[in-house]
């Protein structure tokens, strides 16, 4: 059962021009608050998914972007006192402090961040507080799906951008302002899910210097910790049509805790809070709310994760390009492969020998993401491409 929309909510929708059988569509994406996994556009993918899908015991999952191991190990001792403290609501002091954190770490004001249990909700919640009917989405392909699922069922109109080899699989600015200059939202995930590659910065300010008074530029930085590049923050000061998210559910390990981040002017953040957006920032997990905080102290460590995925996945590639199999270069911990076949037996072997490898996307159909795993996952894997190789000819 969902709760109906409060309705001055209703109303600026139906303004903005969606029709009633759309507002309860909104009203069920908004009350599923963190279980994204569970919406209508995931169904029938559970097997491909990171959440919800089931796997035998042991098995080794290079499939959901996940890192190989938890939390920061000088985050843990933050997290277990607040654990003992779970009898307890998230308190605004600690809220505060994890803002105070991720504010000291990326040198912004504390009240340009907005926390919240994952970065799926506040994805969610920019299609529907920035585009309609009338006002489009505008993303590269391939990219991070999740965008498109909202868009899809709330049929706002979607333009595809592909990605090209000839400028490195970045985002094309230009092309995509150019696919619908009207549009409401324009969506850039930089590293990009699949690919792993970055969009540099000076594109990013172009496109939110040109997009139409209105629209907003939200720019995915799920995996921003993998690349060492610079973040789309610095932006902030001079766009204020922009927003930065963040999740800790990749590099720091935090996928299960849930903890994710928006960044941006606070009035886009107030135009996201519509319907329980005070209920789900404030309502956090307190473990994972300390154990954020604290992470974000230790850049040593993220240092360390960066370098290790960067050595893993070096393994990794040469390990595919040894049979001959391509792969894009990846700025993440994924790597896009290009099987040149149908991925679907390819996938079966490998899930055989006890690894299950990630998803394709539709326009590159003979592609699959891998996930970067610890340096033990990488052995398994070469040595599973080894038991293959006859298939991979
Ligand atoms: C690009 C991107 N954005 C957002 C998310 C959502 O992550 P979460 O809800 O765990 O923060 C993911 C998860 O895979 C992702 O790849």
């Amino acid at each position: 059962m969902v709760a109906p929309l409060p309705t001055h909510t209703q109303q600026e929708l139906q303004e903005r021009g969606f029709s009633r059988r759309q507002i309860g569509r909104i009203a069920l994406i908004l009350g599923a608050g963190t279980v994204m996994a569970g919406m209508p556009w995931h169904r029938g993918r559970a097997d491909t998914l990171p959440v919800g899908g089931t796997y035998p015991a042991n098995s080794i999952l290079l499939n959901g972007n996940e890192f190989w191991t938890g939390p920061f190990p000088s985050a843990l001792p933050e997290g277990q006192k607040a654990l003992l403290n779970g009898n307890r609501y998230l308190t605004g002091q600690e809220r505060q402090a994890l803002i105070e954190s991720a504010a000291a770490y990326d040198h912004i004001a504390p009240e340009l961040i907005t926390p919240w249990p994952g970065s799926s909700d506040p994805l969610c919640r920019t299609v529907i507080s920035f585009c309609s009917p009338t006002r489009g989405l505008v993303t590269c392909d391939p990219t991070y799906e999740t965008v498109w699922g909202v868009a899809e069922w709330l049929q706002i109109p979607l333009a595809k951008v592909p990605l090209r080899p000839e400028n490195g699989y970045q985002a094309d600015v230009r092309a995509m302002l150019k696919a619908n200059p009207q549009a409401g939202m324009y969506y850039i995930c930089s590293p990009n899910n699949p690919t792993g590659t970055v969009t540099p910065i000076k594109d990013i300010a172009w496109l939110a210097r040109h997009i139409p008074q209105n629209a907003v530029l939200v720019v995915d930085e799920a995996y921003l910790h993998f690349s060492g590049r610079p973040s789309a923050v610095s932006l902030l000061g001079s766009c204020r049509n922009l927003i930065v998210l963040r999740t800790f559910s990749k590099l720091f390990g935090m996928a299960g805790l849930r903890l994710g981040l928006s960044m941006a002017h606070p009035d886009l953040q107030d135009r996201m809070m519509r319907y329980d957006g005070i209920y789900q920032t404030t309502m956090l997990s307190v473990p994972a709310t300390a154990i954020g905080t604290a992470s974000l102290k230790d850049p040593a460590e993220i240092q360390k994760r960066r370098t290790e995925t960067r050595n893993n996945r070096k393994i990794m590639q040469n390990c595919l390009s040894h049979y001959g199999i391509r792969t894009i270069p990846s700025e993440a911990n994924m790597l896009m492969v290009d099987w040149r076949k149908a991925p679907g037996p390819i996938t079966t072997a490998f899930a055989q020998n006890g690894i299950i490898i990630g998803r394709s996307w539709s326009i590159w159909p003979t592609c699959s993401r891998i996930t970067v795993g610890s340096a033990s996952d990488v052995q398994a894997f070469c040595k599973a491409m080894e038991n293959m190789s006859t298939l991979l000819k």
